[in-house]
């Protein structure tokens, strides 16, 4: 299950994530917002920071603007670590290295096509589990 936030400035991205979920048959949580009406991005960063911590959805994606206000609001809760990318490589590897467990966006920022293969990436490649990288992330909890 995929936990899903953004505000009003990632909202118009987030209806291109939801149609590319709808379309691979990917379950997600919709936590809001639903309208281009202005709100206040922490509150869906943490929403979806909570559901993804407390396991009752394996991975998140966010989306604002930049996507970094609603990334260092998620960053925010215990055993979150969410990665803001704008490019595929950046969105593979963080889930390789840094088990990297919520996807921010910037709606302003990338566009569509670009975001949707991120998303791919960020879904489809699994945590390294190398040795290394479980010793770093872990020192990041410390
Ligand atoms: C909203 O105008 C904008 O500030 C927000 O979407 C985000 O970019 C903040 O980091």
């Amino acid at each position: 299950m995929i936990a899903l936030g953004c505000d009003h400035g990632g909202f118009p991205l987030m209806k291109e994530v939801i149609a590319y979920l709808d379309a691979n048959h990917i379950p997600y949580e919709n936590f809001g917002t639903f309208s281009e009406e202005s709100v206040d991005y922490p509150v869906y960063a943490k929403k979806v920071a909570h559901a993804v911590a407390d396991g009752k959805c394996e991975k998140g994606i966010l989306i604002c603007g930049t996507g970094i206000g609603i990334s260092i609001a998620a960053n925010k809760v215990k055993g979150i670590r969410a990665a803001l990318c704008g490019d595929v490589f950046s969105a593979k590897a963080t889930r390789e290295h840094n088990d990297a467990n919520i996807l921010a966006m910037g709606a302003r920022v990338i566009g569509p096509g670009l975001a949707l293969e991120i998303v791919k990436a960020f879904l489809e490649t699994p945590f390294s589990n190398d040795a290394r990288h479980v010793r770093r992330i872990a020192q990041i909890e410390d």
